[in-house]
């Protein structure tokens, strides 16, 4: 199997099965987001406590790279640290931009799936919504990194 198809397959397989998909209960970080360029939006909701990201949710409308990109977010940041969500994120887009990894083990996991998003500009605000809405939580009420 071609590596390309093994990545459009786990990107459709978050696609389809999105991980923590739905809405927290009770008191939560919650932004929503709207890509300008074609409308799709996000909501996401985080529930900090002492500086760990203890639970997130998301849902929206959106094609599936953005809805895709939101899942694996949100596997990849739950129960972590809120700085080692922000590094992520920073090397999310860093990957993005199609830069080569810092460092050996900076290993994204399901995330390096999107890595081809990088070659299809208009693609990258889609692969890149559900973590500026990370970004604007976590900046919007100085939530401590
Ligand atoms: Fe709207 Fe991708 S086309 S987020």
């Amino acid at each position: 199997m071609q590596l390309d198809d093994l990545y459009r397959q786990v990107i459709m397989d978050h696609y389809q099965h999105p991980r923590n998909q739905g809405i927290l209960a009770g008191d939560a970080l919650q932004v929503d987001l709207r890509n300008p360029s074609c409308g799709d939006e996000i909501t996401l909701q985080l529930q900090v406590e002492d500086g760990i990201v203890k639970d997130v949710r998301f849902h929206g409308a959106g094609c599936s790279i953005s809805m895709a990109s939101a899942s694996m977010m949100t596997e990849a940041i739950k129960g972590k640290p809120v700085a080692e969500a922000m590094k992520i994120a920073k090397e999310f887009h860093a990957m993005l931009r199609g830069e080569p990894e810092e460092k050996e083990e900076d290993d994204l996991g399901d995330l390096e799936s999107l890595h081809g998003v990088s070659k299809f500009p208009a693609r990258i605000k889609c692969a890149a919504l559900a973590w500026e809405a990370l970004e604007k939580a976590v900046r919007s009420r100085g939530v401590e990194e």
